[in-house]
């Protein structure tokens, strides 16, 4: 960690040491407000988060804290249950949520996927060949039939944006962000509810294909509709294998 971040770790601290307090006492009396109110109230309260996701949850300005406007409720609720419950590690943030009751926690969710912000411009710019630029692509748009790995379109919906409620967009999140989620999962630091499909998905990839998929994706604007789709897009049916815990209905369950 650099000099300057290990800085704004600290400071972070401190900001969250006075804004703790009033996020929990947020978790008692959010239930009495109309819709309103309860986004007015929301946006004061969650200030200790926005600390480190930006105003808004728009994303921190150096592809370390993630975007939260905008992505499905669901999905947001259940990596705030996953930090909780020890499937992801951030321990500053983790320490935030931990006393926070799960309805609270839903309600948070909520709000964040409400938000409507515009993205900002793909910046990706690290060097990588044309050549495996291509494989990326091929690999996010078709799968590998071969290795039983299905697009990722498959899952995440036709146009890249996520589909309601749980399943997230991948278009929109920095490099970074994106190298450091698929590594986690390779070296499982990060989990999602089990079966654990992305884990399943993870393996199904070369290491050196995961770079060039993120390096992809890294590098595609958003459409011009970047909400999350309503539902999968049918067609092949995906493998027994690939059930995720966290998004049954993908699989034809209830979500
Ligand atoms: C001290 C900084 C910090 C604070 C404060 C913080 N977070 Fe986070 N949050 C992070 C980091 C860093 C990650 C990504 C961790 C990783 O690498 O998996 C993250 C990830 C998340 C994710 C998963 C996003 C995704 O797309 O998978 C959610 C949801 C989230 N935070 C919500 C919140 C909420 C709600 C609050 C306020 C109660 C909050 N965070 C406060 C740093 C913070
Ligand atoms: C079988 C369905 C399925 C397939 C196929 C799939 N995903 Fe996922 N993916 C999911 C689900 C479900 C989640 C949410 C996991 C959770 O709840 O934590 C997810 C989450 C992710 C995330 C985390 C996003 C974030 O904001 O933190 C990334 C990155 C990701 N997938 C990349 C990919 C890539 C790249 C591919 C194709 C190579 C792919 N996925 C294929 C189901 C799938």
């Amino acid at each position: 960690m650099s000099l300057f971040s290990s800085r704004l770790t600290l400071l972070l601290r401190l900001v969250l040491v006075t804004l703790a307090g009033s996020l929990g006492l947020a978790a008692a009396t959010v239930q009495a407000q109309t819709p309103a109110r309860f986004a007015d109230n929301m946006a004061e309260r969650t200030r200790a988060c926005m600390a480190c996701h930006g105003d808004q949850g728009r994303a921190g300005p150096d592809g370390y804290y993630p975007r939260l406007a905008g992505k499905p409720a669901a999905y947001l609720h259940h990596q705030l249950r996953n930090f909780a419950q020890g499937r992801r590690h951030y321990e500053l943030m983790t320490r935030l949520i931990e006393p926070l009751s799960d309805e609270y926690l839903g309600e948070m969710a909520l709000y964040f996927s409400l938000l409507e912000l515009p993205y900002p411009r793909p910046s990706a710019n690290n060097v990588i060949t044309p050549e495996r630029l291509a494989k990326g692509q091929q690999l996010v748009t078709q799968g590998d039939a071969s290795r039983g790995l299905p697009a990722c379109t498959q899952c995440h919906g036709a146009r890249l944006t996520g589909v309601q409620p749980n399943v997230p967009g991948l278009l929109g999140l920095p490099l970074d962000y994106l190298n450091a989620q698929l590594g986690a999962w390779q070296t499982g630091q990060r989990k999602a509810l089990g079966p654990d499909c992305m884990a399943q998905v993870v393996q199904r990839i070369p290491a050196d294909d995961l770079n060039a998929v993120s390096s992809w994706l890294a590098r595609q604007a958003l459409p011009a509709n970047a909400h999350p789709a309503a539902q999968a897009p049918q067609g092949t049916p995906l493998p027994e294998a690939l059930r995720c815990g966290s998004a049954p209905q993908l699989h034809g369950g209830k979500p």
